[in-house]
């Protein structure tokens, strides 16, 4: 039911066959129930990736630079970000139905969810891109640095690796971009704004809720639940979280000054550690 991954070319890092799925050691995740649920929604959100983004690619139609690399490298990753969590969630909790699951998922979304709605010029979407990139590649170094089991915080270190180099590709097409529209920082800001604000989107909702459905059978998932336990997994990741480098990633496309940057990343960096802890 997931999407092929159409093996690419040199530039990919790392492939499936890198993870010592082997080595996974059962005993240390089979009755984390908070990892249980981030690991797997976040399969479903990866590998769903073609779907919410199919207008992203048409978007920057003309630019060939950018279009390639989508379509070649980020594509591809994101999806084997999905593949490679998805086998994880087989083999670390097999009692899961995955593929059902999955399909259960991808039916509520692909009826409820449109695509992604995009900024207003490139400049702007390439900024909004880099929140996104932000977003995941925090989670996963948290989702890393808190794992009790080896094979997992391997896996979400490549996927992490790969999160920061999105980042930045993006961050240097949205130079490129900005340059040439002549945005200025107040209408970056914006946009920043605006994704930041979407970050915990209705993906990782309906996500969360068709897990929490066989987790927690006949119970009923609303905005109650879904916020208890938004707040049990704030608690886990909050304490390796790694704010200083979101508050960076997050300041660098407004291109402020050495001094402004100085005092406004560990304002930001507080800011998040309220937001996330
Ligand atoms: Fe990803
Ligand atoms: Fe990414």
């Amino acid at each position: 039911m997931s999407a092929t991954i159409r093996p690419s070319v040199s530039l990919q890092r790392w492939t499936l066959a890198d993870i010592p799925w082997h080595a996974i050691q059962r005993e240390r995740v089979a009755r984390d129930k908070e990892l249980f649920h981030m690991v797997s929604a976040a399969s479903f959100v990866e590998i769903t990736t073609h779907l919410y983004t199919r207008n992203l690619i048409e978007y920057f139609d003309g630019d060939a630079e950018v279009t390639d690399w989508l379509e070649q490298h980020w594509l591809h990753e994101e999806l084997q970000h999905g593949e490679a969590l998805k086998r994880y969630v087989q083999i670390a909790w097999p009692e899961f139905d995955w593929e059902r699951t999955y399909r259960d998922y991808l039916r509520e979304y692909s009826t409820c969810c449109k695509l992604e709605a995009l900024e207003a010029t490139r400049s702007m979407e390439m900024a909004a891109r880099c929140v996104v990139e932000m977003g995941t590649a925090s989670y996963y170094t948290a989702l890393s640095r808190l794992s009790p089991e080896p094979v997992l915080n391997v896996l979400t270190r490549h996927i992490r690796e790969d999160e920061v180099r999105h980042y930045k590709y993006f961050y240097g097409y949205f130079r490129r971009y900005r340059a040439a529209e002549g945005s200025g920082r107040t209408r970056v800001l914006q946009a920043l704004w605006h994704r930041l604000k979407m970050i915990d989107g209705e993906d990782a909702y309906i996500a969360l809720k068709h897990v929490y459905a066989v987790s927690h059978p006949g119970e009923p998932f609303d905005s109650r639940v879904y916020r208890k336990l938004q707040k049990r997994f704030r608690h886990l990741v909050g304490g390796h979280f790694p704010h200083q480098m979101s508050a960076k990633m997050l300041l660098k496309p407004l291109e402020l000054g050495p001094r402004a940057q100085h005092i406004a990343t560990p304002i930001l960096e507080t800011l998040l550690r309220r937001l996330v802890a």
